[in-house]
């Protein structure tokens, strides 16, 4: 089997983790969530993230066959538009992105927005689906919850997860955003917890909680012994009833609607400004 090399790179405003991954034999990689850098008081966006992984993938002269989206973030603007313009590379994202579009849309007032074409982005995956990357052979597994697009990309042994599960000191991801269930998340977390106990877990946020040093990778079968909201033996009513109580008391991410409107078009910034809906609460 094909060696598979992972790069981690973190962007600490963001908590956000990017990996490149790659088989160095072959020489080829994919992005998997990138991030830009945007400040939402002044509204500037820079590319000193994305250019590092950027640095990293030339200096390591490797083609990027891929730039691929777990979901759409609702903490993070995504750099993958701005990457695919100085490397090339195919934009990927499971195919329900189109109910995250289809959901905000109006919140958001994305008149422009024609979801039926499928254009903003230049893969929707299906569930199961295959592809490569270079040598390696990537599958998609479905694994909503967190977000109705939410994807697991298994590489071999290794599982980008996106935001399904967190270290295990840190548990698993609120569902309350639109499209999202606490019902959906268990069983996307069983379908993970079905792959091999020795599979490598890579998770797009490291909140390091109590001050801790960054971690980023752990295994099924640990998550499955240790993960604070759900282990191995969790029932899911235990699970769901947790996870919604705890939802309620979280606050709207602050870059939830810059995040999303930026991230359903697949990283293009939209001409001008930036829209937050406004509502009333008198
Ligand atoms: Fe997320």
């Amino acid at each position: 089997m094909m060696t598979v090399s992972v790069e981690a790179f973190f962007h600490s405003s963001t908590s956000t983790l990017s990996y490149v991954v790659f088989d160095m034999a072959g020489g080829h990689c994919a992005v998997i969530d990138s991030a830009l850098d945007f400040d939402l008081s002044s509204g500037v966006v820079c590319t000193e993230f994305a250019d590092t992984i950027i640095e990293y993938i030339r200096s390591n002269q490797l083609t990027l066959d891929w730039i691929l989206e777990t979901h759409a973030h609702a903490d993070h603007l995504t750099a993958a538009s701005y990457i695919r313009s100085k490397l090339g590379g195919k934009i990927g994202v499971g195919r329900h992105i189109v109910d995250v579009q289809a959901a905000f849309k109006p919140l958001l007032g994305m008149d422009d927005l024609n979801i039926s074409d499928y254009s903003e982005f230049d893969h929707y995956f299906e569930d199961n689906e295959e592809f490569a990357i270079g040598l390696l052979t990537a599958t998609v597994l479905e694994t909503p919850g967190h977000t109705s697009d939410s994807v697991t990309y298994v590489v071999n042994h290794n599982a980008f997860i996106g935001d399904t599960l967190f270290m295990p000191d840190f548990g698993s991801a609120r569902c309350d955003f639109p499209g999202g269930s606490a019902k959906q998340l268990f069983d996307s977390i069983q379908r993970i917890y079905s792959l091999a106990d020795s599979t490598r877990l890579w998770v797009c946020h490291d909140y390091q909680p109590g001050g801790r040093e960054l971690k980023y990778q752990t295994t099924v079968g640990e998550s499955k012994t240790d993960n604070i909201h759900i282990k191995g033996e969790t029932p899911e009513t235990e699970f769901v009833e947790f996870r919604t109580e705890r939802d309620k008391q979280l606050n709207v991410p602050k870059l939830l609607y810059p995040s999303v409107q930026v991230n359903i078009l697949a990283g293009q910034l939209p001409d001008g400004f930036i829209k937050i809906p406004i509502s009333k609460a008198f």
